[in-house]
């Protein structure tokens, strides 16, 4: 095509495709220019803004290295990440959430039952529960991670005045597919904003805070990993995630319990459970592979 107008550049750029591609990928293609032309020409975008919105991308480019990516957190305040999240979530099984920035490989193992609270400040928190399929059974085999942010909101990886590793677990589980440990309560914290993503926010008025979470990871072979977070039904940020990661299915109950209450079998920390403590159960629902 020689000459383009408005209404033949998306047609244009397709033409560009070679018709060997691979059908899926000329499909997103496909989809991304009509929608980044239509973007541009409702928008009616000015040579200034389009400049804004490169320059966001460059310097979104010039803070990421190895350790933190922008894009990301971009794509996790647009509610890209989460639009994902919910298109990739099996209907029948617990829902998935972001995994966020602050998750890292190689998390010591935790026994079911363990205290991964330690010496860690703030409310003790007793958390059980069973990981199994959309029918009621148990899931054999399966492992769990888990990683939360410490009483101050930060988490290891973030605070040099923590352990490394410190709130961090993976744990197996037994062929019940039952899980149980002793943790701090996590704290409310905010995405990071000293970068071209927390220009965005304070340029849509937009607050940082996302409500305070415990992150998983569950896998089981046969199974569909489940990437998720668990959010307590009192926190004052549940209703305005800066990331959109809360789904209903994810909030659950801190209920306070004192000393003497009933406890899961074998916890690690029940002797020293000599004050008022907080206990959440949920169980984590697998769906099958495929
Ligand atoms: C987090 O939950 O750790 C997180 C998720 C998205 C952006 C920043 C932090
Ligand atoms: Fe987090």
């Amino acid at each position: 095509m020689r000459t383009v107008t408005q209404d033949t550049i998306t047609e244009a750029f397709l033409a560009t495709c070679s018709k060997e591609v691979d059908p899926r990928l000329r499909f997103i293609l496909e989809q991304l220019a009509n929608h980044l032309h239509q973007f541009a020409i409702k928008t009616g975008l000015t040579h200034e803004e389009w400049r804004k919105g490169i320059s966001l991308l460059r310097k979104a480019g010039e803070i990421s290295d190895d350790e933190r990516d922008e894009f990301v957190l971009l794509s996790d305040v647009l509610g890209l990440s989460s639009l994902i999240d919910m298109i990739n979530s099996a209907p029948d099984g617990t829902s998935s959430s972001v995994l966020g920035p602050f998750h890292i490989l190689g998390a010591p193992a935790l026994p079911v039952g363990g205290d991964l609270k330690r010496d860690n400040e703030g409310a003790t928190v007793v958390i059980a529960g069973q990981v199994r399929d959309a029918d009621g059974n148990p899931v054999r085999g399966a492992a769990m991670e888990i990683w939360q942010t410490a009483d101050n909101g930060l988490y290891s990886n973030q605070d040099p005045t923590q352990p490394d590793y410190n709130l961090r677990a993976r744990m197996t589980l037994g062929d019940d597919g039952r899980y149980a440990l002793t943790t701090v309560r996590p704290a409310p914290y905010t995405v990071p904003t000293d970068g071209p993503v927390g220009e965005l926010l304070h340029g849509m008025g937009r607050h940082p805070w996302r409500p305070s979470h415990l992150h998983f990871i569950i896998t089981a072979p046969g199974y569909r990993s489940l990437v998720t977070e668990l959010f307590p039904d009192d926190d004052p940020y549940l209703d305005e995630d800066a990331v959109f990661g809360v789904r209903e299915d994810l909030i659950m109950e801190y209920r306070e319990q004192k000393p003497g209450d009933p406890l899961p079998e074998g916890l690690e920390a029940a002797d020293r459970l000599t004050d008022p403590y907080y206990r959440v159960d949920f169980d984590f629902v697998l769906v099958p592979e495929g």
